[in-house]
Order: structure tokens, then C-alpha cells, then sequence
């Protein structure tokens, strides 16, 4: 049976995923989006004219917007993917972090529970409120640790990961108090198209092609997790179906690999696809360049959880959909036109002008 789902923050990265995903799976979509500097309707295109998709734009800590939303919409769930996303941009200034990730999720619980709280029983205990947050909630893991599970205690390090962490707490806060039956899930770094390229494997790809440097914090031996998006979603999807009330999962793609590893992958693919003329290596461009204050040295997550109960595995390989996902950026080029426009250049300028105070890959050997 179709379900309604109301999906916020749906025009980013991995909310667009999961809005094709669930559209052409015949579920009925509406996307409250605030198109911020992060969302853009092109990612929403391969849906856009279904009948099953529909789109309000506003933010999600309007509480009269998102009630008319609940009572013409009638979700059978909410999935809030709606957050400033960008750990660099949070240690800029924390203020968009805390209105939107704290503020505005508990805005979206509060009006979600209020309206929640009028349904009738059938539809009342059928209804879900799926939260997406972070691996970045639980802190920094040296090399030998184990893996985050579920109960991994919270140690938030940067501005971002500590708005997550509150927002985490609002709704488990709220299943606690009220009884809304929420979920939440926290999972690692995902790659695939559509991405922002303020985020490390799009802003590499279209680095390297452009002639400029390749920025890499500190020594570049800090690792993450990596999964390619929709393997995410569709454990998500799972969560939303199957998952126990009140629980949180974590999602991983057992993929751990430091950033100067996944530059250096994205550099192989770049010289095999488009060999620069001079013949030598997009891997040149490399710049270590400044460490990120806070920088969490690793992440690692443990999906036991998701993958016993629920029966997800993750079905991309690393190579090949790296390889893919690089592609995409290479062949998508009306897209990175779009979204590469005076903010993203503004951006640019205000985290890596001070390139003078890097040193190049020769230089480090
Ligand atoms: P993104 O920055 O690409 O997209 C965020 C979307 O939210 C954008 O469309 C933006 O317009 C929208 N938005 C922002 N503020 C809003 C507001 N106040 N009201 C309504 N919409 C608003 O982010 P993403 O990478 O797709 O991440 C989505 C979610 O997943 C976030 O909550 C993020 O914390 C979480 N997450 C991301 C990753 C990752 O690797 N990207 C990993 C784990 C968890
Ligand atoms: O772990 C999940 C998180 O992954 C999500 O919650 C965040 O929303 C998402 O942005 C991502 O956070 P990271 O900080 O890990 O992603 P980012 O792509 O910004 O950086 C990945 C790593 O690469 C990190 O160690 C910092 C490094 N880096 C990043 C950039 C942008 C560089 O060395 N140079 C760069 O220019």
C-alpha cells in the first residue's frame, strides 16, 4: 500500500535520494524544503512532474506552514533530513546550526506532536517520525578503537556534530514525554551524486579538473567511513517500515579509508578518464593545507543493529561507485553550473584563501 511521507530537506544531497527513491517506488512525497544555499530543485528532477511528488518551500521551524502541511498532507511519516549540514561552515558561525538543527527540529516535534496528538488511534499508532542524524554525534575514534554502536556514549566535537547531538535529544525526547513514535538513525560519511561540492569527494572531482589545488587538512591521515548514498536510503527505508519505536540505528559502509586515500583513488580515476595533456598527475594538485580546528581524527560504526533486525546490507562497492560517483560530477555538468554559483564561489574564498600558507605535495615529501 502507497504511504504519504513528508520528507524535509528533500532538495539536498541525500533528502533528493531518498525522495526518488520513494516516488518511484509509488509512495506519495511532499518535500518542505527551504531551498537554502545547500538545496537546490535540480536535484529533485527525475520527479519533479510525478503525480506522486509535491514540494512546499519553507522552513521547517514555521510551525503554521508545517500544521497546514500535516492537516492537507496527512503523512503517514515524517523523514527529517532538513539541517545545516557543513561541519567547516558550523566553525565559521554556529547561529544557522543552532535556528535550523536545534531550534527547528524541535519546532518541527512540537507541531508534528500537536497535530499527532488529534489523530484518530488506527492512524495514530501507524504514524512515524524518523529523524537522520550523524556518526558524528558519538566524537573521535583512535585507530584501534572499536566501532561506534547505538549505545557509544555522545561526545560532540565541532559546532555541527553538538546541534546533531541536541537535536537527537529533542526526539528522543519527545518519544520519552509524548509518546511520538520516532526513530532516529545515525550514519557515516555518504558519497554519490548530487552532493555540495563544499564536501570533500565533490570538491575534489571538480578541483582537479579546474587546475586548482587540492586542500587537505593537517596530514590528511584522519578517516572516515564511507557509504555510497543510496545504500543509505534504503536502509532508511527499512527504518521507517520495520524499525522498534523510540530506537536509534546506526548505518556504516564498513568502507574506512583516510582522506589522502580517497583523494588519491579520485585522482587515479580523474588520470585514467580525462589524462591531462602534460601527462602527469591530478595527484600533483595535492595541498596540505591548514588542519581543521576539532578535526575528528576517525569514525567507525558498527550496523549490526540495522542489518540483524532489519535485513539491510549494503549493495555498492567502494571502487566502482566511487568511480561512478566521479563520473557523474564529470558528465553532470548543467548541475555543477547551477550550484557552483557566487555563494559557493564566496565560500570558496572564505575557507581556502589562505593557500599561501600551504605546502604542496613536493614540498611534503
Ligand atoms: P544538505 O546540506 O545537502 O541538504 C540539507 C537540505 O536541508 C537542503 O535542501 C536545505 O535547503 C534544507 N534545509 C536547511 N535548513 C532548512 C530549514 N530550516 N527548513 C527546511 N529545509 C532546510 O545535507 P545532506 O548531506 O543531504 O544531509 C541531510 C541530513 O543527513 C542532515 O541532517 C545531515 O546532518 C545528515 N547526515 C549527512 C551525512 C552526509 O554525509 N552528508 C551523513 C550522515 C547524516
Ligand atoms: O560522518 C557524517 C558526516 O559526514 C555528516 O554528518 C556531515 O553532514 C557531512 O558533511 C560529513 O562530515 P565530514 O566533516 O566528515 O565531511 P567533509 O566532506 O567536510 O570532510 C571529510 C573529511 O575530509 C574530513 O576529515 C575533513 C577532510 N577535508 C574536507 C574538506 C572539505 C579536507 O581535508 N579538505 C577539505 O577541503
Amino acid at each position: 500500500m502507497s504511504r504519504n511521507i513528508l520528507v524535509t530537506g528533500g532538495a539536498g544531497f541525500i533528502g533528493s535520494c531518498f525522495v526518488v527513491q520513494q516516488v518511484e517506488a509509488r509512495n506519495n512525497v511532499l518535500v518542505l524544503d527551504k531551498l537554502t544555499y545547500a538545496g537546490h530543485l535540480v536535484n529533485l528532477e527525475p520527479c519533479l512532474h510525478s503525480s506522486k511528488f509535491s514540494f512546499a518551500p519553507g522552513d521547517i521551524g514555521d510551525a503554521e506552514l508545517v500544521a497546514r502541511c500535516l492537516k492537507e498532507f496527512r503523512p503517514d511519516a515524517i523523514v527529517n533530513f532538513a539541517a545545516e549540514s557543513h561541519v567547516d561552515r558550523s566553525i565559521h558561525s554556529a547561529e544557522d546550526f543552532v535556528r535550523t538543527n536545534v531550534l527547528g527540529t524541535e519546532q518541527l516535534l512540537r507541531t508534528t506532536k500537536d497535530w499527532w496528538q488529534g489523530l484518530e488511534p488506527e492512524a495514530k499508532k501507524k504514524f512515524r517520525f524518523l529523524h537522520i542524524s550523524t556518526d558524528e554525534v558519538y566524537g573521535s575514534l583512535d585507530k584501534n578503537s572499536a566501532p561506534f554502536t547505538e549505545n557509544s556514549p555522545y561526545a560532540p566535537n565541532s559546532p555541527y556534530s553538538a546541534s546533531k547531538a541536541s537535536s537527537d535529544f529533542f526526539v528522543r525526547s519527545y518519544f520519552k514525554t509524548y509518546g511520538l513514535p520516532t526513530l532516529i538513525s545515525n550514519c557515516s560519511n555518504n558519497y554519490g551524486p548530487r552532493q555540495y561540492p563544499e564536501k570533500l569527494i565533490p570538491l575534489m572531482v571538480l578541483n582537479a579538473v579546474s587546475n586548482k589545488p587540492l586542500p587537505i587538512y593537517g596530514t590528511g591521515l584522519n578517516i572516515r567511513d564511507w557509504i555510497y548514498v543510496e545504500d543509505h536510503c534504503e536502509a532508511l527505508d527499512l527504518i521507517l517500515s520495520k524499525g522498534r519505536m523510540g530506537e536509534s540505528y546506526n548505518i556504516g559502509g564498513e568502507c574506512e579509508k583516510s582522506n589522502l586515500e580517497i583523494v588519491y583513488f579520485i585522482c587515479e580515476i580523474l588520470d585514467e578518464v580525462i589524462p591531462k595533456s602534460d601527462g602527469t598527475s591530478y595527484s600533483r594538485q595535492i595541498k596540505f593545507v591548514a588542519d581543521r580546528p576539532g578535526h575528528d581524527f576517525r569514525y567507525a560504526i558498527d550496523s549490526t543493529r540495522v542489518k540483524k533486525e532489519l535485513g539491510w546490507t549494503s549493495r555498492h562497492c567502494f571502487p566502482e561507485a566511487l568511480r561512478k560517483t566521479v563520473l557523474w560530477y564529470l558528465d553532470n555538468s548543467e548541475w555543477t553550473k547551477q550550484v557552483m554559483d557566487e555563494d559557493y564561489r564566496k565560500w570558496l574564498h572564505q575557507q581556502y584563501q589562505d593557500f599561501d600558507s600551504s605546502k604542496s605535495m613536493e614540498q611534503k615529501d
